[in-house]
């Protein structure tokens, strides 16, 4: 296998890409330039079919985009170890074996958001691999945030160029809210995240992108609480709409890296009764850096 042999083959969506002819546990330097740049050339999106390799192969796949984080905090307040002997792997799965879920975020819908933009410094990257998935539902849904900014009105971008948007940390992608967080807050100011410009410029492709992370809690502190939904709901519905939207279907053996400082996924729940899991890893970024006007 050479960088050659490497045959990359859009989605015909607003994103994507496959990459085909490739074999994750024997990556040469040459090769991973050429996934990365038709990740990058694709708008953040590239899936790699018929990986069928262990956890720790895909680890280390990851770790050619960057240093690895740690498998975050769970919903129930505790790092979500699966495996004590690799701490960055993440399962995501409905299975409960022994009265116990081996994975997170269960069966449910998950709703768009950025990975864990309610963080000071996101991560980049996210890297997922179909280990057993069920005949239907639990499709991932992924949004392209370029697009999104490039389509807007022109007076719209004018008006948010500046802006920041609080990201809300209290809540996880299926809508459970943390432990040791609150339901309710009184006052917005307290709702706890980070705060990042609304328009990022990406530091690796210098484009410019809308950056909304996860709606729920979420406001801009500029504005006051009536203004700042109404443009957040606005911005929202412009950037999910279908044709900025493309799907991916999982097939076992799938590997899909997505890039989360231009994109935005969820999920399609699923049938409880079926089996799915998938395994993750999450590559460490850098801070949202402001577009400049
Ligand atoms: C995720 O949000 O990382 C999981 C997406 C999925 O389960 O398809």
């Amino acid at each position: 296998m050479s960088k050659d042999e490497i045959r990359i083959v859009s989605t015909g969506g607003p994103l994507g890409a496959d990459a085909w002819g490739v074999a994750l546990e024997r990556i040469s330097d040459d090769e991973f330039e050429v996934l990365h740049r038709a990740w990058l050339d694709h708008d953040g999106v590239l899936r790699i079919p018929g990986q069928f390799v262990p956890a720790e192969t895909l680890l280390a796949f990851a770790a050619r985009f960057g240093e690895l984080d740690l498998a975050p905090v769970s919903a129930q307040g505790d790092r979500a170890l699966y495996r004590p002997d690799l701490p960055h792997l993440v399962v995501i799965s409905n299975i409960v074996e022994n009265g116990k879920a081996i994975g997170g975020l269960g069966s449910y819908e998950s709703k768009w958001h950025t990975d864990m933009s309610y963080n000071e410094v996101p991560p980049k990257a996210s890297v997922l691999q179909a280990v057993e998935i069920p005949v239907k539902g639990g499709d991932t849904g992924y949004a392209n945030m370029y697009r999104a900014w490039e389509t807007l009105p022109e007076a719209t971008r004018r008006r948010i160029a500046g802006l920041t948007c609080k990201h809300d940390a209290s809540r996880n992608s299926v809508g459970e809210v943390r432990r040791g967080f609150k339901t309710v807050y009184e006052r917005r100011e307290e709702v706890p995240g980070a705060v990042h410009p609304i328009v990022c410029t990406h530091p690796e492709t210098g484009r410019k992108c809308l950056y909304l992370g996860r709606r729920d809690l979420a406001f801009i502190p500029q504005l006051p609480p009536a203004e700042s939904d109404a443009l957040l709901d606005a911005l929202w519905a412009h950037a999910t709409r279908d044709e900025l939207t493309w799907y991916q279907r999982w097939r076992l053996g799938d590997v899909v890296i997505w890039d989360n400082r231009c994109t935005m996924h969820r999920r399609d729940a699923l049938d409880p009764n079926e089996r799915r899991l998938l395994n993750r890893a999450q590559v460490k970024g850098e801070r949202p850096m402001a577009a400049a006007a």
